[in-house]
């Protein structure tokens, strides 16, 4: 929730827009507007032409592979580093008009980054001292903080005493504690193990909702992305490719880096060989398979059929499109099996399939089979066609 100084700061009502100029300081603006933005490190830009609004309540996530400027686009947010073209708004104001010491952020990093001399609760309390807040109130706060992150109690306590996770959780609880408009997540679970990271995954979501904070969550684990988030925002080399709910960016990608990106898609090129509906498409590997296209595609036009593995089944399926091949490897997952299938023409498909009988093993024959509707087609530029 945004504290009570906010509502002093008005917006100018040059930046007010849309929401007029009585409207109380961004009570319907979004939580965070980036407007074309441009970031550069000396000669070198690392985010180009990036806009994106956050709605207020809303947990967003960037995603995206190591260097595409995901930490960056953070550090704008907090004022660390400045933008070189555009925009940024916080709660409907031009963030140039509100010194970094009033932006009223909280940061949660990959590292702890916790004071390691200072106790549990001056590492939680020192954003509250930091804006004067009165003491009883602080140990108010900070008893609530730590309630919420469910360490209760470990006032006393040394960063040293406590696990990796614990240690997050108070970082967690001293960014939160102040009721920041804004809560900045970079990579926070990532130094982690695996069990930690889902248990902390659903803690940090939980606690969002209950506090209606603002999120903005950083990540290059699309599986974190895919759990958490209300919208994601897959990034690319300093720009956004897509931006969507998790259900949007997975099963409808926009470009071929997206599909990529979200979850090891089969990317089968093609050409089409009939354009009436269904279209047909001659399959690189030989196969003719039929697809919903939007809209009728001239005949010979390249594309590329986007398949995930969890859509492909094993065995013949009456009406779907057939993909015979031979396994190339076969791994066990206890519920499902993944295959790696050689399905002619030098490529290898990936399934991802309930195990309905046996696991097949290297070298024997198998038939994968797909829905026309379980496939999203990409143009020759790999965009997707729609
Ligand atoms: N202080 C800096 N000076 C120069 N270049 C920088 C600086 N910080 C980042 N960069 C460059 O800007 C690009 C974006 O970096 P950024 O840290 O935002 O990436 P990221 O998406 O957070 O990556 P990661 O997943 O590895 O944390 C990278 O190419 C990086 O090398
Ligand atoms: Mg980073």
């Amino acid at each position: 929730m945004p504290d009570g100084q906010d509502a002093k700061i008005h917006p100018r009502p040059a930046s007010a827009g849309a929401e007029g100029a009585n409207a109380a300081a961004g009570a319907s603006s979004p939580a965070v507007e980036f407007r074309n933005i441009d970031i550069a490190y000396g000669k070198f830009v690392a985010v180009r032409d990036f806009s994106l609004s956050i709605r207020k309540g809303s947990f967003v996530t960037l995603l995206g592979p190591s260097g595409c400027g995901k930490t960056t686009i953070l550090r704008s947010i907090a004022g660390l580093v400045d933008i070189s073209a555009g925009q940024i708004m916080i709660g409907g104001r031009r963030v140039d008009d509100v010194p970094i010491y009033k932006r009223n952020i909280g940061l949660v990093f990959q590292s702890y980054a916790l004071f390691p001399h200072k106790t549990v609760f001056d590492n939680v309390a020192f954003g509250l001292k930091y804006r004067n807040v009165a003491k009883p109130e602080i140990k108010r706060k900070v008893g609530q903080a730590l309630e919420m992150v469910r360490l209760p109690g470990s006032e006393k306590k040394l960063p040293s005493q406590l696990s990796g996770g614990q240690q997050q959780r108070i970082a967690l609880a001293r960014a939160i504690v102040f009721e920041p408009q804004v809560l900045l997540l970079d990579e926070p679970l990532s130094a982690l193990d695996a069990n930690m990271r889902e248990e902390m995954r659903v803690e940090i979501k939980k606690i969002q909702k209950e506090t209606g904070i603002t999120a903005i969550f950083v990540t290059h684990d699309q599986e974190e992305a895919l759990s958490m988030s209300d919208r994601i925002v897959v990034m690319n080399a300093g720009s956004a490719e897509q931006v969507g709910t998790p259900e949007e960016v997975y099963e409808r990608p926009a470009t071929a880096f997206v599909a990529d990106f979200l979850g090891k898609a089969n990317m089968l090129a093609g050409t089409v060989s009939r354009s009436d509906r269904p279209t047909t498409v001659k399959l690189a590997s030989g196969q003719a398979v039929n697809v919903l296209a939007p809209r009728p595609l001239p005949q010979g036009s390249a594309v590329t059929v986007v398949v995930r593995p969890q859509k492909l089944a094993v065995g013949a399926k009456a009406s779907a499109n057939r993909l015979p091949g031979r396994v190339v490897s076969a791994s066990y997952l206890g519920s499902s099996a993944i295959y790696e299938v050689d399905i002619g023409g030098k490529t290898n498909i990936r399934a991802n399939a309930p195990i309905d009988g046996r696991v097949l093993r290297e070298g024997e024959a198998i038939e994968l089979s797909f829905d026309a509707d379980d496939c999203v087609l990409l143009d020759e530029a790999g965009r997707r066609i729609s």
